[in-house]
């Protein structure tokens, strides 16, 4: 068969490059279906008890989950085929390697990723809703997603805080570290379920943390996880935009994952300089990305493109103004924010695979 480019002339299909292309749509397609498997495996706590049983047959884990064996063989079998959990053909058993356990089964490795799968449950759903924002340019609100949105994204982002927050963020900051350690007043600004600000709240106790988010559900949330985690005397949280939340005098003003999902960046910027003092700090954390397009074509982007469609640049669209600076923004374009709001210095303190940190200043 042979397909017509714009000009007309028609073009025949390599052979080799469909077959090549065709592989890799089996094993997108494999991936795809994997993700609900995960979410599965997590919700059901089959990695757990794999963890806790293994090396076990389908019966063994049957026995030890008291769930419905049969189904549990299937599942098994895809989590094999997947590489997710690895099969002794000898023994006729499954177990999961270190490795796996430490992305499926440990909640508080720096890699646990079964949460985040749940993310891409609140994509699948929310498709139709996103359809609309295609169609209406009128975008769609966090807070519009469905229930598991939230709870996913505090599930995915958590290992990454808790294994570089307090230990390599904050030291990267010029002279922060020593004022939370001696007592500073702290706001988290779109904390979600509050994770950075329970751990940060752990971290430094002579410090006063205050969350905000707009989202009210999920302050309440971030409240409750706070008095869960014996922080409730330092960490308290306000429903309340980026661009009017209360307060002043912050030595640190903190921003994870969330300015790019703002429709309004500048205007939060703004805001978060004149609530700052004038020797305090405001620590942006966002997706990992380079400035052009073409340099973030890989796993990272493909991943963070895909939420930014699905998630945050819809949301970024649903409030006013409207600026739409997407998941992969990177840092050229973040510089241009703060600037535009009034900060005079601007750099990246320190980076992961998944995020870029920066330290800007009035
Ligand atoms: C990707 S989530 C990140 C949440 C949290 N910082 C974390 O890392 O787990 C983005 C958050 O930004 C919040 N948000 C979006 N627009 C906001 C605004 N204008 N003011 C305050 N919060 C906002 C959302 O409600 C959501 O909780």
């Amino acid at each position: 068969m042979a397909s017509e480019t714009l000009e007309g002339a028609r073009v025949a299909p390599d052979p080799d490059k469909l077959n090549a292309f065709m592989g890799k749509m089996v094993g997108d397609m494999g991936a795809a279906v994997s993700g609900a498997l995960v979410v599965l495996g997590d919700h059901l706590g089959l990695y757990k008890a794999l963890a806790a049983h293994g090396p076990a047959t389908s019966v063994d884990l049957a026995r030890a989950t008291k769930l419905n064996e049969r189904l549990i063989r299937e599942w098994l079998a895809a989590q094999a085929a997947a590489e997710y959990v690895t099969y002794d053909a000898v023994s006729g058993k499954f177990s999961l390697s270190p490795e796996q356990a430490m992305v499926f089964a440990d909640e508080d490795s720096p890699v646990f990723m079964a949460g985040g799968f749940e993310l891409l449950s609140a994509v699948y759903k929310d498709e139709p809703k996103v359809m609309k924002a295609f169609q209406s340019g009128l975008g769609l609100g966090w807070h519009e997603h469905d229930v598991c949105l939230f709870r996913a994204t505090e599930r995915f982002f958590r290992p990454g805080y808790n294994a570089n927050l307090a230990s390599n963020w904050i030291p990267a900051l010029d002279g922060v570290e020593a004022k939370l350690k001696a007592g500073a007043r702290v706001a988290d600004v779109g904390c979600g379920h509050g994770a950075s600000t329970v751990l940060m709240a752990q971290a430094y106790p002579a410090s006063r943390f205050f969350g905000f988010d707009y989202h009210g559900p999920s302050i309440e949330r971030a409240g409750k996880a706070a008095a869960e985690a014996g922080v409730a005397d330092r960490a308290e949280f306000q429903t309340a935009s980026a661009q009017d939340y209360p307060g002043e005098g912050f030595d640190l003003v903190c921003i994870f994952d969330a300015l790019h999902d703002m429709g309004d960046p500048v205007g939060a910027a703004a805001h978060i300089r004149q609530s700052l003092k004038p020797d305090g700090a405001w620590l942006l954390v966002e997706p990992f990305a380079h400035d052009d397009l073409a340099d973030n074509l890989n796993p990272i982007g493909r991943m963070f493109y895909g939420a930014s469609t699905m998630v945050c640049t819809p949301a970024s669209q649903s409030q006013e103004v409207g600026l739409a600076l997407g998941a992969q923004a990177g840092e050229a374009r973040l510089r241009k924010v703060t600037e535009e709001a009034g900060f005079t210095r601007f750099r990246r303190a320190t980076e992961t695979p998944f995020n870029l940190v920066f330290e800007v200043r009035p």
